[in-house]
């Protein structure tokens, strides 16, 4: 058997025009998925297909809004007949502040795209898993949502959320034969960077044991086997991706 074998599986990764969806998406795609790069930046989700794979996908999608969450599976669903893997990564930092600062729309808007993106996403493919009887759903967490981090508190609020909802979405679904799963990256070298001042971005590789960032293509790595039959047996399962950093 070839390791984590994807050959005729479906995927929609979300937030796969650049960083660690795209590095995703193209991991998924060399493991022989056919694979919808969906975001909310079409021209690059373009670009980005165009570079995967001939039969790779673009999709307009706002994860923070149900319609277009819907829409994206129906259009994937019609292309494919059914949708074997759901990647929420799609994920913004917000702006770092502390909590005493943070505006109502600050709140808001990083847990609409985190926390609600990902139950919405997750929502709408359910319906196929379930009349297939198979499917497998990874989130991006962070190790924010496990270890809290300053200046970033509704960050890593919407991620903890990610974590939890990964647990209990799998236990609803346990005897479904489908699984969910999530993975809890430390710092990832990414353009989702540009916006944490420097400050920041010390504090936070100052608290990785390995001392460096991670690559996309390390998270990918890790997804791809939670996605595959390979991680058959695991489900409600958050994977650190932190260099060291976590201690649970
Ligand atoms: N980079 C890191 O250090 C790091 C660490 C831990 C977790 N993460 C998580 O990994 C995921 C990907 O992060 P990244 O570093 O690749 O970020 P990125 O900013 O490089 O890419 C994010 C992608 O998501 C898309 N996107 C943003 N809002 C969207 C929306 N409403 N609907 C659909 N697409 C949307 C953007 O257009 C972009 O293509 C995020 O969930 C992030 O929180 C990142």
């Amino acid at each position: 058997m070839i390791p984590n074998n994807l050959t005729n599986r479906t995927a929609i990764v979300t937030g796969a025009a650049q960083g660690i969806g795209k590095a995703i998406a193209s991991r998924l795609a060399n493991a022989g998925a056919r694979v919808a790069i969906a975001d909310l930046n079409l021209d690059m989700a373009r670009e980005t297909a165009r570079q995967i794979r001939a039969d790779a996908f673009a999709l307009l999608l706002d994860v923070a809004n149900a319609e277009s969450a819907q829409n994206a599976v129906d259009a994937c669903l019609n292309a494919w007949g059914r949708i074997d893997i759901l990647i929420n990564n799609a994920g913004i930092i917000g702006r770092g502040l502390p909590v005493k600062d943070l505006t109502e729309r600050d709140w808001d808007q990083v847990l609409d795209i985190n926390l609600k993106g990902t139950f919405l996403c997750s929502r709408a493919v359910l319906p196929p898993m379930l009349a297939q009887k198979k499917g497998a759903i990874v989130s991006v967490a962070s190790i924010a949502g496990k270890e809290g981090n300053p200046s970033m508190t509704h960050y890593a609020v919407s991620k903890a959320g990610v974590i939890c909802f990964t647990k209990s979405l799998a236990k609803e679904h346990i005897h479904d034969n489908i699984r969910v799963n999530c993975v809890s990256p430390a710092l990832i070298e990414t353009p989702l960077l540009a916006n944490v001042k420097a400050e920041q971005l010390e504090y936070m590789t100052s608290k990785i044991p390995l001392g460096r960032l991670g690559q996309p293509e390390e998270v990918a790595e890790v997804v791809h086997f939670l996605a595959s039959d390979d991680a058959s047996f695991v489900t409600g399962q958050c994977y650190d991706i932190s260099g060291g950093r976590a201690t649970y």
